[in-house]
């Protein structure tokens, strides 16, 4: 089955996240629009370890990540 942002992504982000980013970005992670129009950005500061700025991801979160952008970025 497709990933989808709700199901599968949503749930990567901490509470933690969400509030840091709309801080710092200025976007908010718990939005999958906002998550979607900065996939890219997104993805690069995951799998270069930058972001979270406390832990690293999971290799297998950030492919995660990468199969749902790849697979369409499904809602
Ligand atoms: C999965 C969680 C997170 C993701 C995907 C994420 C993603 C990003 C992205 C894409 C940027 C660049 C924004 C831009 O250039 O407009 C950024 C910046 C930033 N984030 Fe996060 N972030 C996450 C969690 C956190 C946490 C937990 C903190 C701090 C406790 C944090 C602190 C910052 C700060 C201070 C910046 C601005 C400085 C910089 O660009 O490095 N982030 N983040």
């Amino acid at each position: 089955m497709a990933l989808s942002y709700a199901g599968d992504i949503r749930p990567l982000f901490r509470e933690m996240d969400v509030e840091e980013m709309k801080m710092n970005g200025p976007f908010d992670l718990s939005q999958y629009d906002d998550v979607k129009k900065r996939a890219s950005d997104i993805f690069q500061r995951l799998s270069d370890g930058d972001m979270p700025c406390d832990a690293a991801w999971s290799a297998d979160n950030v492919r995660k990540f990468k199969d749902w952008m790849e697979g369409g970025m499904n809602p």
